[in-house]
């Protein structure tokens, strides 16, 4: 049996406090890769999980983590895309705050070669949730007009970038101090949804309303969400940071304006529908190996202060993606 460090969560503290354990380095199947990791990306979901929120999918790994970089050192006997030593990112359902992840072989993408390692640990969550919604489930279309909250968060940060490629006009909203993040990203308005009505600002500029909403935030901004969806409008809905329970909604405009409104996620879903999102989206913006977009890493902790990188997070003080760096 071979051991790592990890980072672990203390439940014996009120306030689930981090901390460096030891544990088994996961052992590999026969279509699995051992990735050496040097960097993991910090997602929300990982708060959620921290505080026994969010508990991972049966059978996967109990430790923290949905994204990393990092280099190849083990690879199961049907893996043959890949070679040992080779620089690599990607998405998992848990495990990636420790010095070795196990993750599918067609889960992973190639560093692209403008990114170093340390951006490239925080493009795969982001990235793939921004394709999954905008392509996948919404069928962008240059020239629709794409409302995406939390502009500045890390999933919104690519979404921009993603619907401005494809020829979208792009309005978000955030903190006011965000904007010009966002706008240098692409987006087209700004609207500080903490200070004015952002269906009020957006349909005085853009009567018709959107064609699509990608939203993280729920409760708090549904209606309005329905105020700005235009006829046959669709709503993919990704997070609840403004809460889960409506106590008042006028829901009319679902079927008058024939909404689609569909939730999704990335964390559970099943190996074949992953392996297809990460070709897809490989296919689409990586064809010569280099990545079209900022990957928006705003900061980087070491793994010991994993506590201060998710404090940072709580506080809404990251632009773009929050990093944390692996090292024993
Ligand atoms: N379903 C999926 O597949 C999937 C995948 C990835 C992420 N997600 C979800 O997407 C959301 C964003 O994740 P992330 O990691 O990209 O986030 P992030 O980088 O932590 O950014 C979140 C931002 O949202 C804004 N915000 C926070 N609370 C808010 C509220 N009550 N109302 C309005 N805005 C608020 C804050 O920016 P301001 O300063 O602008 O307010 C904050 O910085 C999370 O809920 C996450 O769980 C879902």
């Amino acid at each position: 049996m071979k051991f790592m460090k990890a980072i672990g969560i203390n439940k014996s503290n009120s306030k689930n406090k981090l901390t460096i354990i030891t544990t088994e380095i996961p052992t590999i199947s026969e279509t699995q890769i051992l990735v050496k990791v040097s960097y993991a990306g910090i997602n929300r979901a990982d708060i959620l999980q921290r505080n026994g929120m969010y508990p991972p999918p049966p059978g996967e790994s109990e430790i923290l983590g949905l994204e990393f970089s990092g280099e190849i050192v083990e690879m199961g006997d049907k893996v043959d895309l890949w070679n040992l030593g080779d620089y690599v990112c990607g998405i998992v359902a848990g495990g990636s705050y420790a010095e070795y992840v196990k993750i599918e072989a067609n889960h992973l993408i190639k560093v692209p070669e403008n990114l170093t390692l340390t951006e490239a640990g925080v493009i795969p969550e982001a990235f793939i949730t921004a394709y999954q919604s905008l392509i996948h489930i919404a069928n962008i279309a240059a020239n629709e007009i794409v409302l995406i909250h939390a502009g500045a968060s890390g999933v919104g940060a690519a979404a921009i970038q993603m619907a401005k490629s494809i020829g979208a006009i792009v309005i978000i909203t955030a903190s006011k101090e965000k904007h010009e993040f966002c706008y240098n990203l692409g987006a087209d308005l700004c609207i500080d949804y903490k200070n004015q009505a952002f269906d009020e600002v957006l349909l005085s500029k853009f009567p018709k309303g959107v064609n699509i909403v990608l939203d993280l935030i729920g409760a708090s901004h549904f209606q309005k969400n329905l105020n700005v969806l235009s006829r046959d409008g669709k709503m993919v809905m990704l997070g609840f940071l403004g809460g889960v329970n409506i106590s008042e909604a006028n829901i009319a405009a679902i079927i008058a304006k024939r909404l689609k409104i569909e939730g999704s996620t990335l964390r559970n879903r099943n190996n074949e529908y992953k392996s297809a999102l990460v070709k897809g989206f490989s296919n689409q913006f990586l064809n010569d190996s280099k990545f079209p977009f900022k990957p928006n890493l705003d900061i980087i902790f070491p793994w010991a202060n994993t506590d201060q990188a998710h404090e940072y997070m709580v506080q809404n003080k990251n632009k773009g993606k929050i990093a944390i760096e692996i090292k024993a």
